[in-house]
């Protein structure tokens, strides 16, 4: 949680740190990623069998090495909206078998050669969990059930036997499992009023939690903000999952609520700000599960349903279509939007159960692979510092700092949200360091500010920056990264013009 103090121009900033002050555990889960069956992610991106650069599955190593270098907890798949029309038995057993298909979603063909047991080899590689996301288009509740009881089921089955007989004896026992994916969204194959949404996804949960009770369900919402939130929530966060309706019965039917927002604008200042957006669809999303929980009168008993970001980020369709593969090339600006992002999933620590970056490999991606090797964008980095440091519980802070003005995109942003040009967030970690993570959004000034709550004087310093806003990393050129020092933590500390700050010392 962050306060903000606006100040004029000219006067002196201040930042004050209350390290004592833990606000809410972040879920390392907001660091997750998103690999879709979309352009150049799976096939060419984590898949690539032949290329000198992967191993003996066909998965790049490169790619591997930079998931963990990430410490990327969570991956979820296979989509998206290629989720609609994907039959999940197309992509199992001997590779010669799987059927080729034509993909309605991005327009292409599907030619199932990497599927779910590939995926969790991957994810096994990885070190990180498999998020599962049910086709709630041309997809049926016996073959999601299948799906289920092909990943988690111990029991001498159908679909547990075939994953035996491909090879797997154990389950893989996969906790998070999505409800569909932007079902509302016109694109959608077989898009859904969220009359018949609710009252399909009410069913699906409750056949799903039936055979398997240990999974956390999630709910396709919007962007947070809409009516489709508040009457999905609504119909959907019960807690009478068998009818019993007593207090006792503590089960809840649905864990989470899923969101998707994406920003981007063509202004440095509104493009950096846009992502308070992001922050804002939170704050109304935990409250319409309030609503929702009080209306249906849920227990306090039971956990409340956090939020689930499951995508993500700085994309604008119109310069990066998703038809052609979505292949953004960010900018500095676009990495500065990104720590805004992050600094938001910090602040609403409180509400968050996951948030995942879209896309993690070549389509609107930090990471974007070449036949003959890996390039790290601009936004890779903010993301890096975040996910290494910004871990255990978010802290107290309050910034004075003068604020940006302008236009902003969404225009709803002015008056929801405040936009300072110093955005902030601090978590105190497990090892007892405190991390202080600042955006500088300025294009012109350099803020000298005072850390009130410092106290230390051996402070490390990791600066995200670059020549001007336009920046871009290539394959030839990596005009963007992490620069290190170390400094005494006397006086101010200078936040320079467009730069990322983390700042890390022990308390
Ligand atoms: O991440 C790209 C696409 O954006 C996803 O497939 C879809 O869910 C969203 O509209």
């Amino acid at each position: 949680m962050a306060t903000f103090t606006r100040i004029p121009e000219g006067e002196s900033p201040s930042i004050t740190i209350h390290p004592s002050h833990k606000v809410a555990e972040i879920d390392k889960n907001i660091y997750g990623g998103f690999t879709e069956h979309m352009g150049r992610c799976i096939y060419g991106g984590i898949y690539d069998p032949g290329n000198p650069l992967s191993d003996e599955n066909g998965f790049r190593k490169d790619v591997i090495e930079a998931f963990k270098e990430l410490n990327v907890p969570v991956v979820r798949y296979p989509g998206g909206n290629f989720v609609a029309t994907y039959h999940w038995l197309d992509g199992v057993g001997p590779k010669e078998n799987r059927p080729s298909r034509p993909e309605l979603a991005w327009i292409g063909t599907e030619t199932n050669q990497f599927g779910t047991d590939e995926f969790m080899k991957w994810c096994e590689l990885v070190g990180c969990e498999p998020y599962l996301c049910l086709n709630f288009g041309t997809g049926t509740l016996d073959e999601a059930l299948g799906w289920l009881e092909y990943c988690n089921s111990d029991r001498n089955t159908y679909y547990a036997n075939l994953r035996r007989k491909n090879g797997r004896e154990k389950p893989y026992k996969v906790k998070y499992w999505a409800l569909g994916n932007e079902c509302w969204g016109p694109w959608q194959v077989e898009q859904l009023t969220k009359e018949d949404y609710a009252k399909k996804a009410y069913q699906w949960a409750k056949a799903l939690k039936l055979l398997d009770p240990s999974i956390t369900l999630i709910l396709c919402g919007e962007t947070g903000y809409s009516s489709w939130d508040h009457y999905v929530l609504k119909e959907c966060v019960k807690w009478d999952v068998h009818g019993l309706g007593t207090e006792n019965n503590t089960k809840s039917l649905i864990d989470m609520h899923s969101i998707h927002v994406y920003t981007a604008d063509k202004e440095h200042l509104a493009n950096a700000t846009a992502p308070r957006s992001g922050e804002r669809a939170i704050q109304m999303a935990s409250a319409l599960i309030d609503l929702a929980r009080i209306e249906n009168k849920v227990p306090p008993s039971i956990p409340k349903q956090k939020i689930c970001f499951d995508e993500w980020n700085v994309w604008d369709p119109v310069r990066a279509p998703g038809e052609e593969g979505a292949e953004e090339q960010y900018t500095l600006s676009d990495a500065l939007a990104v720590a805004v992002w992050l600094n938001a999933f910090v602040r609403q620590a409180k509400d968050m159960g996951m948030a995942n970056i879209a896309q993690s490999v070549n389509v609107i991606s930090p990471l974007m692979t070449s036949p003959e090797g890996l390039v790290k964008q601009t936004i890779w980095w903010p993301l890096l510092l975040f996910s290494k440091y910004m871990r255990g519980h978010a802290i107290a802070l309050n910034v004075r700092a003068p604020e940006y003005t302008g236009r902003t995109n969404p225009a709803w942003i002015r008056a929801a949200i405040e936009t300072p040009y110093l955005d902030c967030s601090a978590a105190l970690g497990e090892d007892g360091l405190v991390n202080l993570a600042v955006a500088n959004l300025s294009e012109e000034r350099d803020y000298e500010v005072a850390l009130e709550g410092l106290k230390a004087d051996q402070v490390e310093v990791f600066v995200v920056t670059g020549e001007n806003i336009h920046v871009t990393n290539t394959a030839g050129e990596q005009k963007v990264g992490i620069v290190e020092s170390k400094w005494d933590g006397k006086g101010k500390f200078t936040f320079a013009k467009h730069s990322f700050t983390l700042l890390r010392w022990k308390e």
